[in-house]
């Protein structure tokens, strides 16, 4: 595994999936969602702010219509573990009933918040609701949420990068990876 220093005293960054690992995944990923909403029109929901980068990418392979919307969800503060409360933080601004709705997530760990989602956008009738989110962590699991499209299953490890944060941080890197003590083996 490639170690990355970063700005955090005595500690250091493992790469777990390069920049060309997480694009090729992300390009499969929207050819596979591309295929099966072949005539239809997506709204894809980008839950902020994780996964913003996620979604520019993605939405680029996919060929059908797509209409993008944002929601807002807080579940961390700026805490490494779930608090298991959500708050919506920013909200639609358009109905989405009839909508075929495609949840784009960063991470799914414990499964609180997207319960929390999946219930909130159900109440709204559209005509389909489905994820694709980029990363899943059964490790954690807390609850069962059903996701249609992962991008990679990984460890129990907390990681930033590509959109996941640290306390806000680490959002613009290419790469996902975790911190780890400076003095720890890489392999
Ligand atoms: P869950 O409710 O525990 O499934 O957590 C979902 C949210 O927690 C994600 O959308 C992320 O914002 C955040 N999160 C969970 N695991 C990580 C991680 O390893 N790094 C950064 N953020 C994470």
């Amino acid at each position: 595994m490639t170690a990355q220093t970063i700005d955090l005293p005595g500690k250091e960054m493992l790469v777990l999936l390069s920049e060309e690992q997480i694009q090729a995944r992300i390009a499969e990923l929207g050819a596979q969602i591309s295929q099966d909403y072949a005539g239809k029109e997506i709204v894809l929901l980008l839950v902020l702010k994780g996964s913003i980068l996620f979604a520019a990418d993605l939405c680029r392979h996919i060929t059908v219509p797509c209409i993008i919307e944002v929601m807002g969800l807080s579940s961390y503060g700026a805490s490494t573990e779930s608090s298991g409360e959500v708050a919506v933080t920013l909200d639609l601004t358009k109905p989405i009933q009839e909508k075929h709705v495609l949840v784009v997530e960063d991470i799914v760990d414990t499964g609180l918040t997207m319960r929390y989602l999946l219930k909130n956008l159900r109440a709204r009738e559209p005509a389909s609701v489905r994820v694709v989110s980029l990363l899943e962590k059964p490790a954690r699991k807390r609850v069962e949420v059903g996701l249609d499209y992962v991008g990679f299953v990984i460890d129990d490890l907390f990681v930033i990068g590509y959109g996941l944060d640290l306390d806000q941080r680490y959002r613009n890197l290419r790469y996902i990876g975790h911190v780890v003590d400076a003095s720890t083996p890489s392999c």
